[in-house]
Formats: C-alpha cells, sequence, structure tokens
C-alpha cells in the first residue's frame, strides 16, 4: 500500500483579521510553503479568505473554509456557498465541526447535504466527527463516530469518497489541552478506517486521510502521528502562530 501523505489543517475558527491572517500566512509560506512531503492547508474566517488565498498563491499551501452552505445561492441570510469559495479559490471546506453541531444545531442529514455540495463544486471536505465527554464515559464514542461518519457520508460515491478527509476530533479535547491519549485516539481511527473499508472497499479506505483534532501540539504530535491510522492533524489553537502551526508540519514530515 502506498503510504498516506500527512495532511496537517488549520482551523483559524473565529480568529484573524485579513491583514492579521495575510501576516501570518506569510511566515509559513516563507518558512514551508515549497515543502511537498506534507499536505498543508489553512482555514482562514469568511472576511479573511481572500486576501490569506493571494498570500498563498504560488506556495504549496492549500485555501480551506470553515464552513458553508448547501445550497449554491438564495435567500440564506450570512451564508456563503461552495461556487463562492471555489471564486476565492479555496480547494477544502471543513464540515461538521463539533462547535457548529453544538451552537449551530447541525445534524447529520443537514451535513450531508453540504459534503455532498461540496464534492460537487470539487471542494474537498474534511468533515468532523467526534464525541462528547458524556458519550465517552457513557461507552457511547464509536455509536456516536459511527452514526457521524455515516450521515455524513450517505450517498457519496467511491469515487468522491478518495477525495474526503476525516477528522476525529473528540469533543472533550478541543480547547482544552486534554489531549486523547495515543490509544484512543487510534482506536477511534482504526474504528473510522473500518467503516470507510465497509463503506468503500479497501482500496478507498486506504487512501482516505483520518485527521486527530484536540488540542494536538508540537509536544504530543510526533506520537500522535506515529499512529498507523493517524494521517495528520486538524489543528485550532496551535494554528494560530507561526512557530507551531510550522512545527507540526515538521513533525508530520
Ligand atoms: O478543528 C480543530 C479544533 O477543533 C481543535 O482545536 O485548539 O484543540 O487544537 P484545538
Amino acid at each position: 500500500m502506498i503510504p498516506r501523505k500527512k495532511l496537517i489543517a488549520g482551523n483559524w475558527k473565529m480568529n484573524k483579521t485579513p491583514a492579521d491572517g495575510v501576516a501570518l500566512v506569510k511566515e509559513i509560506v516563507a518558512a514551508a510553503g515549497k515543502n511537498n512531503d506534507v499536505d498543508m492547508v489553512v482555514c482562514p474566517p469568511f472576511v479573511a479568505i481572500e486576501s490569506v488565498g493571494k498570500a498563498l498563491e504560488g506556495s504549496n499551501v492549500k485555501l480551506g473554509a470553515q464552513n458553508m452552505h448547501p445550497e449554491a445561492s438564495g435567500a440564506f441570510t450570512g451564508e456563503v456557498s461552495a461556487p463562492m469559495l471555489r471564486a476565492v479559490f479555496a480547494t477544502h471546506v471543513i464540515l461538521g465541526h463539533s462547535e457548529r453541531r453544538a451552537y449551530f444545531a447541525e445534524t447529520d442529514a443537514f451535513i450531508n447535504k453540504k459534503v455532498l455540495a461540496a464534492l460537487k463544486n470539487q471542494l474537498k471536505p474534511i468533515l468532523c466527527v467526534g464525541e462528547t465527554l458524556a458519550e465517552r464515559e457513557a461507552g457511547s464514542t464509536l455509536k456516536v463516530v459511527q452514526t457521524q461518519l455515516e450521515g455524513g457520508l450517505e450517498g457519496v460515491s467511491k469515487e468522491q469518497a478518495a477525495t474526503v478527509v476525516i477528522a476525529y476530533e473528540p469533543v472533550w479535547a478541543i480547547g482544552t489541552g486534554k489531549v486523547a491519549t495515543t490509544d484512543q485516539a487510534q482506536e477511534v481511527h482504526a474504528f473510522i478506517r473500518g467503516l470507510l473499508v465497509k463503506l468503500f472497499g479497501d482500496a478507498i479506505a486506504a487512501k482516505v486521510r483520518i485527521l486527530y483534532g484536540g488540542s494536538m501540539k508540537p509536544s504530543n504530535a510526533p506520537e500522535l502521528l506515529a499512529q498507523k491510522d493517524i494521517d495528520g492533524g486538524l489543528i485550532g489553537g496551535a494554528a494560530l502562530e507561526a512557530r507551531s502551526f510550522l512545527e507540526l508540519i515538521n513533525a508530520a514530515a
């Protein structure tokens, strides 16, 4: 099997003005813009996407969004569509992040519509799944992850699945500093890999990258990234500083 190229994606969340985002990516591009050993994506807030995208031109760092609406256009106040993201040269889009599920009541069915719309518009979805602390303590982790994964990937073809990225983000590890242990993370990643085999077959499942997200830092990244089914990271806080994001890229190389 061809080894999967690691992917480090930065989810900036509601941080960075256009000027601050451009300043950050200029440091990242200067240090790692020609890096070909690791795939790199930055996901700015909508107001900074076009400026950051221009600053990434000519580099190997790709541009992503943190969300999108499944419709192409229309009366959806405050929303942004896949064609709009493609018009500013985004290649990836984070979908189903736990903060969208929690604060904006996004369901698996709605997230699935977004996944299908992203694929239809040649955007690579980064589909987030993960359990809350209460669900883990109740022993429901695998059941929750299975429901979210199968719900989010409903109707996705084998060909399309090869371009999808999955991010396992235990909610209790996001922004808390309480990173999952390597055993906890690898157990769920291996389970997700098994589900992908059932859904799409061995060959496609072997291609899909499964990122870990939830307090991944330069200090813990090496041991996490050494796990068989951990193919990279979806990074929050550590993506907001060039130094830590670059250290994560180096750890994945
Ligand atoms: O989407 C990535 C994010 O949820 C992880 O955040 O700050 O724990 O790295 P953080």
